[in-house]
């Protein structure tokens, strides 16, 4: 009874892995899709607990205790801006545990596995401890527990992948003489080395794309792993993680603007900072109230969100503001740029959690030609997505990047606090234009503001 049980299972756990990824394509499905992963993992879970080689009921209790242990705490206390490095935290331990798995399964039954297991162990092995101690590092950068900025030096892509190459061609022979058991260990570490060397070239600022990268490893290990315990479910979740991690890789590459082989291959990520050319040029600020007035006789406002947003928590004030606005009979839309914020879909997250309609939510290609006919552009806490640097200027570290055409609108007014600049460490050229106005303020007091405006309820004199 029990191993029909566990097909049905791992084939029901399969397609619901699968319906997961294609629901969470999509904001109006995507809570659909965590639900159906869960209910995926857990049959999975159960699938494997019935199994007839568990040896230790008690010890997967101990593991089962001490992961949520750990990973609540996690879950619940980490704020949305630290998701990137959480996520890597996952993939490290992740890419440990199939690790773990493959050297526990050579030591079992050294020199009596095939060669096509030995094959799969190998690959197992490798992409597990190297995406372990390269997650951990790009959760050290992401943390400022080691320096954020790329450590480069001469010839260090040559050292990199000899050092890859070296311990990929002794997993090779250990594939061809499994009972050189001496050789394993030199495998693991040198993997667990290249981790750390792989990472140690890029900047904090390309680490979101690295730990997408990173996932994909997580997931190819966990096929081969799958592999090598003959785990059909293994290999299909594997396979699923490892594609959509270079998927998602590829897209952010795109919205940035980066070469994937460039990622691949580290020595990039210098992060340049700003000229500062802010105390020679002059800005235009406004009030609250100035800035209202303008709202007040706009009939068509797109509003511009990004990083600043989050880090203010202020969805539900902009969630207002756009009911008041609508409330007045303007079109109010919100252009959504890829790499807005700190990772992939930050903003579609936060909007979607103050319930601001997803047909509002515009992507990059769709809202662009609209600027022109705007008559405000409203940026909040946005920087880097809105630079039309990207567009002209070759100097430029953002130069190829898709921007949002803010500038073309009939007026642009950008809520921050400072002329500080964004992630790229770069001065802005949209501050300076004379139909911008900036809005001095945490985006979050500065919403609020506004709608006291807008509402009436502040007091004027
Ligand atoms: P940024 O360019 O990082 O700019 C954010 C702006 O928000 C800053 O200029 C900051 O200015 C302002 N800000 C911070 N706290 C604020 C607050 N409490 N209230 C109001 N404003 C606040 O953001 P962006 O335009 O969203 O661009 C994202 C950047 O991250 C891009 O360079 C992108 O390449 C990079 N990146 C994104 C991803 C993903 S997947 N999303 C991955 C890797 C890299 P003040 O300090 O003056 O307030």
């Amino acid at each position: 009874m029990a191993p029909y049980f566990i097909q049905f299972s791992y084939i029901v756990a399969a397609a619901l892995f699968i319906l997961s990824l294609k629901w969470l394509s999509h904001p109006t499905t995507a809570r659909r899709g965590v639900r159906v992963g869960e209910l995926g993992m857990a049959l999975a879970i159960l699938g494997t607990l019935v199994h007839q080689d568990i040896v230790s009921y008690r010890w997967i209790l101990v593991g089962c205790v001490l992961g949520s242990a750990i990973g609540l705490p996690m879950a619940v206390f980490m704020p949305m801006t630290h998701v990137p490095q959480r996520t890597a935290l996952s993939h490290a331990f992740g890419a440990l545990a199939a690790a773990l798995v493959g050297t526990s399964e050579y030591y079992l039954h050294t020199g009596a596995l095939g060669t096509f297991t030995m094959a799969a162990l190998s690959l197992e092995v490798i992409l597990g401890y190297l995406t372990f101690t390269g997650s951990l590092m790009a959760f050290g950068k992401l943390q400022d527990l080691v320096p954020s900025r790329p450590i480069v030096y001469r010839g260090q892509n040559v050292v990199n992948l000899s050092l890859f190459a070296v311990a990929v061609g002794t997993a090779v022979y250990l594939v061809m003489h499994p009972g050189q058991s001496g050789l394993f260990p030199v495998v693991a570490g040198l993997s667990l080395l290249f981790g750390v060397l792989l990472i140690i070239p890029i900047g904090g600022a390309d680490m979101p794309t690295v730990i997408s990268l990173l996932n994909s490893y997580a997931g190819l290990s966990a096929a081969a792993m799958g592999f090598v315990l003959d785990n059909n479910l293994l290999i299909v979740a594997g396979a699923l993680d490892g594609s959509s991690g270079m998927i998602l890789s590829v897209i952010m590459c795109r919205a940035m603007n980066r070469s994937f082989t460039n990622v691949l291959f580290g020595g990039f990520g210098q992060v340049q900072k700003a000229v500062g050319t802010a105390e020679q040029r002059s800005v235009r600020s406004a009030t609250p109230e100035e800035a209202a007035a303008i709202l007040e006789a706009a009939t068509s406002v797109i509003v511009i969100p990004g990083y600043g947003m989050a880090v203010a928590q202020a969805q539900h004030k902009v969630r207002e503001l756009y009911d008041a606005l609508t409330r007045r009979g303007a079109d109010v839309k919100f252009a959504i740029h890829p790499v807005a914020g700190r990772m992939p879909g930050h903003m579609n997250v936060l909007l979607a959690e103050a319930d601001i309609p997803y047909d509002r939510l515009l992507e990059i290609e769709e809202i662009n030609p609209d600027f022109p006919r705007a008559d405000v552009a409203l940026v909040i806490g946005a920087n880097d997505v809105t630079n039309p640097a990207a567009r002209h200027d070759r100097a430029s570290p953002i130069y190829g990047m898709p921007i949002l055409d803010v500038d073309k609108a009939r007026t642009v007014m950008v809520i921050k606090r400072s002329m500080s600049p964004g992630f790229a460490g770069i001065d802005n050229e949209l501050y300076y234009m004379d139909r911008t106005m900036m809005l001095f303020g945490d985006a979050k007091v500065f919403v609020g503001e506004l709608m006291k405006e807008l509402t009436g309820s502040h007091v004027r004199v």
